[in-house]
């Protein structure tokens, strides 16, 4: 799945200047990218917008399939945010499954997708606590499970190894970025998960240029 920005310029309500501005996009089906840029620079805005969370003032977000068809971002995408967000109360299998849920899967299928998730973050004995016992760096792995439970096309990362260490780091980008035919958009400012992605684009004063573009 393509994924397209279009002309997108987004100011936060109240805010002086806007975070993105004219921004133009296109990432190839299939592709990895790295988003870098410094704190504030707009990287979590970007991806707020892509989910629809935020509606930018002008331009717009698409994705695209082979076949030419246009979808939203956010019913063809899967997230895994930069503030974590499970269920407490449940299970770490209870909250993986749920990204299986989320595209209408039952509950042999979505039982089979948490089990391979959790194993391919190195959490395969740990389905049945509490997400409330987790670690933080726990914690993110089981978000990180729950995106690789849907079987979605497109998955966008908001600094999803931001809270691991280097061997564990590289263990979840073989997960993120080894599914086969997914598009994959991975903010970061980490050069070890940058580095591993097929392209780096650096977000600068409301637009995306290639890495080492002066821009
Ligand atoms: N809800 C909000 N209201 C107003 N300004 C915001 C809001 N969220 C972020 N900003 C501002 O937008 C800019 C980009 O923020 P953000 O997208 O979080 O950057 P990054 O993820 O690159 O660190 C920053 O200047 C930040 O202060
Ligand atoms: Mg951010």
């Amino acid at each position: 799945m393509r994924v397209i920005g279009e002309h997108v310029t987004f100011t936060h309500p109240g805010g002086e200047r806007p975070v993105l501005s004219d921004l133009m996009m296109d990432l190839p089906a299939g592709s990895s990218t790295a988003i870098v840029g410094p704190s504030g620079s707009g990287k979590t805005t970007l991806l707020s917008l892509l989910g629809e969370l935020l509606r930018p003032q002008t331009g717009r977000f698409s994705c695209v399939d082979r076949h030419g068809r246009v979808f939203r971002p956010r019913d063809v995408a899967t997230w895994v945010l930069q503030t974590v967000s499970l269920l407490p109360d449940r299970t770490v299998s209870d909250n993986v499954r749920l990204g299986a849920y989320l595209d209408g899967a039952d509950r042999t299928t979505a039982d089979l997708r948490a089990a391979s998730a959790l194993a391919r973050m190195s959490l395969a004995d740990r389905g049945h606590e509490s997400a409330r016992v987790l670690s933080g760096g726990e914690a993110q792995r089981v978000a990180i499970a729950r995106a690789l439970a849907s079987a979605r096309p497109v998955m966008l990362a908001d600094e999803p190894t931001g809270q691991l260490d280097g061997v564990t780091t590289d263990r979840v980008l073989d997960a993120l970025l080894g599914s086969a035919g997914r598009t994959v958009v991975l903010v970061t400012h980490d050069g070890r998960a940058a580095a591993r992605c097929d392209r780096v684009l650096r977000l600068d004063r409301g637009r995306l240029h290639p890495l080492g573009d002066a821009g």
